[in-house]
């Protein structure tokens, strides 16, 4: 929708209005810090889920633009922190705040952004908006806080995997269908389908996060490449991989999270190892499954325009 119709591209202009004239502070440095990031750009798509959900139960997408927003907010105030935690020095393009800023400024840049958008969310939305969205920002703490637990373990298990991908990112596409249909009306069956739908739709694009990490080109992702496995994270290609792997391959895992070589060569060969065993072809199979079982929760959605939409969406996951 949002880039279909003339109408869809003024309802894109009016959520990037929205962004741009209303978040600031008294204090510059936070004001500057989070406009910086807002306006270098990003896919957008937690809002743009936001607007589709509510237009599938028959609601109107241009009346849901504050809540929309407030999901980008929510998901930027996230990219901030998760930059200090995972040490990265790209985002969307540009410097990661913590690069420009420091990291005692960007954890306290994304701590006031967070209240900024809670404040207004209870200011402007009936139960259990409010509800909601404060439970997903518990779990995406949680399940970030559980990743760092992994951080290393070659033990780590598939369902390990899908608890903190559920938590630190799917929870936020969940809550941003969900809220979406319930701005607008939906019927519980509708919104059950719609948060069935983010979850599904969030843990598959993880993954696709996961396998971008290794395969993708720097200037293309506008994020640093291989650095889930300098950050000795368990990401789902190299989870898959070691379950079917020979010895050496454990072994050479374990010595590249031992040493200290993150020349790219050394990373190369990590990708290579996984390659080999399988991890990437397996995570690519998991995550169409992922992409399937979205779609088939949108089923309660009858043939909504917008839903087709949903389902094209999640397909661009594969
Ligand atoms: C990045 O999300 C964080 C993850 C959940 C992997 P996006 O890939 O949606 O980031 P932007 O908004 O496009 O920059
Ligand atoms: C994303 O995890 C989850 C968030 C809470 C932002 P990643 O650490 O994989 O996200 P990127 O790859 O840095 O965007
Ligand atoms: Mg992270
Ligand atoms: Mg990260
Ligand atoms: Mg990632």
């Amino acid at each position: 929708m949002l880039e279909r119709a003339p109408a869809g591209r003024d309802l894109y202009a009016l959520v990037e209005d929205f962004f741009a004239s209303s978040f600031s502070t008294d204090n510059t440095l936070i004001t500057e810090a989070v406009r910086r990031m807002l306006s270098a750009g990003g896919k957008r798509l937690r809002p743009r889920i936001a607007l589709l959900a509510a237009e599938s139960v028959g609601g109107v997408p241009s009346e849901h633009l504050r809540l929309a927003a407030f999901m980008e907010l929510i998901h930027v105030a996230t990219l901030i922190h998760d930059d200090v935690v995972d040490g990265a020095e790209t985002r969307r393009g540009v410097n990661a705040t913590a690069v420009d800023f420091g990291n005692r400024v960007s954890v306290l840049a994304g701590d006031y952004l967070f209240a900024w958008i809670f404040k207004n969310v209870t200011a402007d939305y009936a139960h259990p908006i409010p509800h909601i969205l404060s439970a997903t920002l518990a779990d995406i703490t949680d399940g970030e806080v559980l990743q760092l637990r992994s951080l290393g373990e070659l033990g780590t298990t598939l369902a390990t995997y899908l608890d903190v991908a559920a938590k630190k990112t799917a929870s936020l596409f969940a809550a941003s269908a969900e809220c979406g249909a319930l701005a607008a009306g939906g019927s519980p069956f509708c919104v059950k389908a719609l948060r069935e739908f983010g979850t599904s739709f969030g843990i598959a694009f993880q993954m696709r996060d996961d396998l971008l990490d290794l395969t993708a080109d720097e200037a293309t992702l506008g994020k640093p490449v291989g650095n889930d496995l300098r950050e000795r994270k368990m990401t789902v290609p190299l989870v898959l991989a070691l379950e079917g792997a020979d010895r050496e391959f454990h072994a050479d895992v374990e010595r590249f999270f031992a040493g200290d070589d993150e020349a790219p060569e050394r990373v190369a060969r990590i990708v290579a190892g996984i390659e080999a065993a399988g991890g990437l072809s397996k995570t690519e199979a998991v995550l169409a499954g992922y992409v399937e079982r979205a779609k088939q929760s949108l089923a309660p959605l009858g043939n909504a325009p917008a839903r087709a939409e949903l389902a094209a969406l999640a397909d661009t996951l594969r």
